[in-house]
C-alpha cells in the first residue's frame, strides 16, 4: 500500500490512491532543474498534488490531468484533499518502517508537507480550473507535443497487479506522444521494494516503438527501495504516432 489512502474512483482499475505531493517532492523525485521547471510541463497523473500550483505562482506553465477530475472537474478532489492527505499520513505512520525518513525527518513533517500541498491544489484548482483536465490514460486531451516534459508519479509501476503491461506500454507511448520528454517515478510497486518485474522487457518493448528508455537514480527515496526514475524519450518521431 502507498502512502495515501483514497480510492480516486477509477472504476476497473482497483484502488487507485489520491495524494498531494508538492514541488519540493516532485523536484527531487524527477530531479528536476531550475530550467525543467521554465518548461511546458503535464502532470499526468495530477492527483491533489501542489506542485502545478506551486510551479505557476512562479510563473510556470504546468497542466495537471487526473481521471478525478472527470465529474465536477477537480472540486470533488478538492474538497476532500486536506482531509485525505492527513489519512495518508494515519497509514505512513502505521507503517513507518516501510519509509526512509530523511526526505521528511518525521511523520510529522511528512504530515505538515502533504496537508500543506492539498491546500495549495484545492485553492489554485479552484481559482484555474483550467489547469486541472479530466483525462483516462492510456489516452489523453492533448495535441501531440504540446508540452516539453511530461511528468507521471506514482501510478505507473505502482499498481503492478491493477495496470497490465499493455496499459503500461500504451501509456508511456501516449504520454510521449504529447510530451518530447517523459519522467515516470517511481519504479518499484507498492508494498515491494524491488523494481516492478517486467521492466526490462516493457523498455525492450518500448526500444521496439521507437521509445528509448534510461533509469536514472535520483536523490530521493521515501518508500525504501525506491529511488529511481525512467526517463523516456522518442527514439525516432514515428514512434508515438501509430
Ligand atoms: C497516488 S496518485 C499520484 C498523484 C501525484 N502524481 C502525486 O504523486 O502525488 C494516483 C492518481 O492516479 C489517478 N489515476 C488512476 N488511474 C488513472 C488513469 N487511467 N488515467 C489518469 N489518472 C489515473 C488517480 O485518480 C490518482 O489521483
Amino acid at each position: 500500500m502507498g502512502d495515501s489512502t483514497s480510492a480516486s474512483g477509477t472504476g476497473g482499475f482497483g484502488e487507485i490512491l489520491v495524494s498531494s505531493r508538492s514541488l519540493d517532492e516532485y523536484r527531487a523525485m524527477f530531479a528536476l532543474s531550475e530550467q525543467d521547471l521554465r518548461r511546458r510541463i503535464l502532470d499526468c497523473p495530477g492527483s491533489a498534488a501542489g506542485f502545478t500550483a506551486e510551479v505557476c505562482a512562479r510563473g510556470g506553465d504546468v497542466t495537471a490531468c487526473d481521471v478525478a477530475y472527470f465529474g465536477d472537474g477537480s472540486a470533488k478532489v478538492a474538497a476532500t484533499a486536506v482531509a485525505e492527505a492527513e489519512r495518508g499520513n494515519d497509514f505512513v505512520r502505521a507503517h513507518a518502517q516501510d519509509y526512509r525518513w530523511e526526505f521528511f525527518a518525521d511523520p510529522d513533517a511528512h504530515r505538515r508537507a502533504r496537508s500543506e500541498s492539498a491546500r495549495q491544489f484545492a485553492a489554485h484548482s479552484g481559482s484555474h480550473p483550467q489547469r486541472y483536465v479530466p483525462g483516462r490514460l492510456p489516452q489523453l486531451p492533448f495535441a501531440d507535443n504540446s508540452v516539453d516534459l511530461v511528468l507521471s508519479s506514482h501510478l505507473l509501476f505502482c499498481y503492478a497487479d491493477d495496470l497490465d503491461p499493455e496499459f503500461h506500454r500504451r501509456a508511456i507511448i501516449e504520454l510521449l506522444r504529447i510530451g518530447t520528454e517523459l519522467r515516470v517515478f517511481p519504479l518499484v510497486p507498492i508494498g515491494s521494494r524491488t523494481p516492478y518485474q517486467r521492466l526490462r522487457a516493457l523498455i525492450s518493448e518500448l526500444a521496439d516503438d521507437g521509445v528509448d528508455c534510461r533509469v536514472v537514480d535520483v536523490d530521493y527515496e521515501f518508500q525504501v527501495g525506491a529511488a529511481q526514475m525512467l526517463m523516456c524519450r522518442r527514439a525516432r518521431e514515428s514512434a508515438t504516432r501509430s
